[in-house]
């Protein structure tokens, strides 16, 4: 039976990387019998200026239907003043919300060609190797009320709820030691318990799950110490789970440690496994069209896909060899760049990977 995969390219970089991740797909497709089938909608922006909406109800419904989704990424300033229900990131958020996609796994690895790309001196980063679990569907991206309201003396104010319910907790918990188990069976729970109602419940119930995977060392520890020992001490950790802003922000903190946002795929999957994969990158304006958007982290999601959705080992690993080859052979877009390598565009950067899949 043929599997569908639905892809949604999104807005800036998004349709450039996503070429690159479709044309390496293509290729795993025939390389590995794999049988699926892509098709293609429009999400955020694209979706925007196409329906009127950042994600159509039929959109939604081809995701239902799909074996997986492959997204490129959604935003940009041409839409960053209209109706904030109606922003490109609203149809993300809808997409993850509406198909229960609560367990965001965000690896953050280094490849040991790109030690000199990182920020950080190579002793801190070489051989890191971490995953950040981030919970998807709750928190204060979707706590309500959220308004924005006027003070009686005519001044504005906003305001956004942070929920939890033990069962999200629980879940995503879940999620975090299951992945403990399979890795180095050290799990991080990261909060702001000194502080937040939402973060102590979180904690309890985190304690409660531990019970049950005896073999896992879980430590809990605050965000903002957490920041500090990713740059300071990123080793460390192995597992870290956490809630949807906080797994937000930390992703993108830890995507240096392996030389560029450019290099981090992610899974978001729901309780049957069945998942969305996107870089975790956004649409980045700045760049845009100009086609030197690193694509590497949209292809590593494709890995991901094959890997978590398919259960396609052997595919999911040679995507990463095939990464790696290229990598290997100097080659590098400006983001990742550094002395004695070739610098490439987008298209150059996926054609190597295509050729060294082909080759393996
Ligand atoms: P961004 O991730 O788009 O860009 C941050 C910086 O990283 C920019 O300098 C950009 O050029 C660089 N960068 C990002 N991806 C890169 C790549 N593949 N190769 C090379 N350089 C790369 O974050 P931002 O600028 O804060 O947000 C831009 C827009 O993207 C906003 O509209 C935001 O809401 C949206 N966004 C979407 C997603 C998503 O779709 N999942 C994620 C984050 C941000
Ligand atoms: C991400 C993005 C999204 C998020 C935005 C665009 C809604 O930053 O996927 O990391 O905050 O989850
Ligand atoms: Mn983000």
């Amino acid at each position: 039976m043929s599997k569908q995969i639905l892809i949604l390219p999104g807005d800036g970089i998004g349709p450039e990387i996503m070429a690159e991740a479709v044309k390496v797909l293509e290729v795993a497709n025939s390389k590995f019998n794999l049988g699926f089938e892509l098709s293609f909608d429009d999400l955020g922006g694209a979706a925007y200026d196409r329906y009127g909406v950042p994600l159509a109800d039929e959109t939604l419904e081809r995701a239902r239907a799909a074996d997986a989704i492959l997204l490129g990424a959604v935003g940009g300033p041409k839409w960053d003043t209209i109706d904030p229900a109606l922003r490109p990131e609203r149809g993300l958020l809808k997409i993850r919300s509406e198909l229960g996609l609560f367990g965001n796994l965000r690896p953050a690895i280094l490849y040991p060609q790109l030690a000199q790309a990182s920020t950080l001196k190579p002793e801190v980063v070489s051989g890191l190797d971490i995953l950040i679990v981030r919970e998807l569907t709750g928190g204060i991206y979707f706590g309500k009320p959220r308004e924005r309201t006027t003070l009686e003396n005519g001044e504005r104010m906003a305001f956004d709820t942070l929920p939890y319910s033990e069962s999200e907790v629980r879940r995503i918990a879940k999620v975090g030691f299951d992945m403990a188990m399979v890795r180095n069976k050290k799990l991080c729970s990261v909060d702001k318990a000194n502080v937040l109602a939402s973060s102590q419940l979180w904690r309890e119930v985190v304690e409660e799950v531990a019970k049950d995977y005896p073999e896992v060392e879980l430590s809990h520890m605050y965000v903002d110490n957490a920041a500090m020992q990713l740059v300071r001490a990123p080793k460390q950790f192995d597992v870290m789970v956490t809630d949807n802003m906080f797994g937000d922000i930390l992703s993108d903190q830890a995507s240096m440690l392996t030389g560029s946002i450019g290099m981090l795929p992610s899974a978001s999957l729901d309780v049957n496994n069945k998942g969305m994969y996107e870089p975790c990158h956004g649409s980045a304006p700045d760049i845009a069209g100009q086609g030197i958007a690193n694509p590497l982290a949209t292809i590593l999601s494709v890995s991901m896909m094959l890997r978590y959705s398919f259960a396609q080992v052997a595919a999911a690993d040679a995507i990463e060899q095939a990464v790696s080859q290229v990598l290997d052979q100097g080659l590098r877009t400006g983001d990742i760049l550094s002395e004695g390598c070739r610098k490439v565009g987008t298209v150059e950067m996926g054609d190597a990977v295509v050729a060294a899949l082909k080759n393996l």
